[in-house]
């Protein structure tokens, strides 16, 4: 067993109870290699921004889970190194989308600070008792829980929901008072991946559901999942280097802005980091194609995304300048 407070990682109730004060949203950005670990940390330390590293089923398997928590484990470092003082940004280590107790189980035994059961494409009843058994286990070890309620268009573990199910602010208090979760994934119009609306349609989230959900708990931590806003002169520039993306479509930014400055407190972005980088490595080699040594592409691609996160922390989520605020 180890305990993610000997790898100086925190769980995320700290985190919540700040930025719900202070009306920002913690950035939720996926990793599942180097340099997005370390666009991630340069861009966290020069905003001064907490900040909560998601590892999804696919990053284990694609990077393995060792990797991943040494990974984390040296970002704490990696983070106290470039910042140059002695205070060092809150970073904590979060399960993206578990699908299991034993998933949760195991990544909690290894290290991992948060974790997420996602429950929402089941029963309700089974959701509950599949979240609280995570909820019981978790919080032996003051690890975090996120649960879900309402399921999101797009493709979440693989599976592939073409419609929102829209979760009921009727059934949040009821999911709260048996799960005892820390904090709630809920639908309203975000989806996973770069095609979030059909073009012609209204590309907006439901903030009226969001509104209904608070009043019900009022200063309870919502997590916003599928927020990437597919940045489009990103999309122009991979197109203009032979890309194929058409009619790629995310989130606006005033709207996510608007959210964070509710008691959403976590926002999930990890498509658009997929762009910042492809967009860099992409025009990397459609200008200097006989350039081959990786560090060449992968360098201008962690640049791309390090100043995307920076905007997401400064101008998006507002997490900026709040690392150690007291
Ligand atoms: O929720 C989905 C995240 O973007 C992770 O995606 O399962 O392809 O790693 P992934
Ligand atoms: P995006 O695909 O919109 O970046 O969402 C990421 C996410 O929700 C990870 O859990
Ligand atoms: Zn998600």
């Amino acid at each position: 067993m180890i305990n993610y407070k000997d790898l100086g990682l925190v769980n995320t109730r700290d985190m919540f109870a700040k930025a719900m004060k202070g009306n920002y949203a913690i950035p939720a950005f996926n990793f599942n290699n180097m340099e997005q670990l370390q666009a991630i940390i340069q861009a966290c330390v020069e905003t001064e921004s907490p900040v909560i590293l998601q590892v999804s089923k696919g990053a284990r398997s694609y990077a393995n889970q060792t990797l991943l928590r040494y990974l984390a484990q040296g970002a704490v470092e990696y983070a106290r190194e470039i910042g140059g003082g002695d205070k060092v940004i809150p970073i904590c280590l979060h399960l993206d989308h578990g699908d299991s107790f034993e998933t949760c189980k195991s990544c909690i035994e290894f290290g991992f600070s948060s974790v997420m059961i996602d429950g929402s494409s089941k029963p309700f009843a089974e959701n509950i008792a599949e979240t609280k058994k995570v909820v019981d286990f978790a919080h032996q070890f003051d690890v975090t829980v996120e649960g879900e309620l309402g399921v999101l268009a797009g493709v979440e573990d693989d599976v592939q929901a073409e419609e929102h199910t829209y979760t009921r602010p009727e059934e949040v208090q009821a999911f709260l008072a048996g799960t005892s979760v820390d904090s709630l994934a809920i639908s309203i119009g975000t989806s996973h991946g770069a095609y979030k609306f059909k073009p012609g349609t209204n590309p907006k989230i439901r903030l009226d559901i969001l509104a209904e959900i608070e009043q019900k708990i009022p200063g309870f931590p919502i997590v916003l999942h599928g927020s990437s806003s597919v940045p489009q002169d990103i999309v122009a520039q991979i197109n203009s280097f032979g890309g194929k993306l058409k009619d790629a479509i995310g989130i606006g930014e005033d709207q996510l802005r608007e959210a964070a400055k509710s008691a959403v407190c976590k926002i999930n972005i990890d498509s658009d980091g997929r762009l910042a980088m492809t967009g860099a490595i992409r025009k990397v080699f459609a200008e200097k194609p006989a350039e081959f040594d990786p560090r060449k592409y992968l360098g201008p691609a962690r640049d791309a995304l390090k100043e995307l996160y920076k905007h997401k922390c400064i101008n998006v989520l507002g997490s900026a300048g709040h690392a150690f605020d007291k």
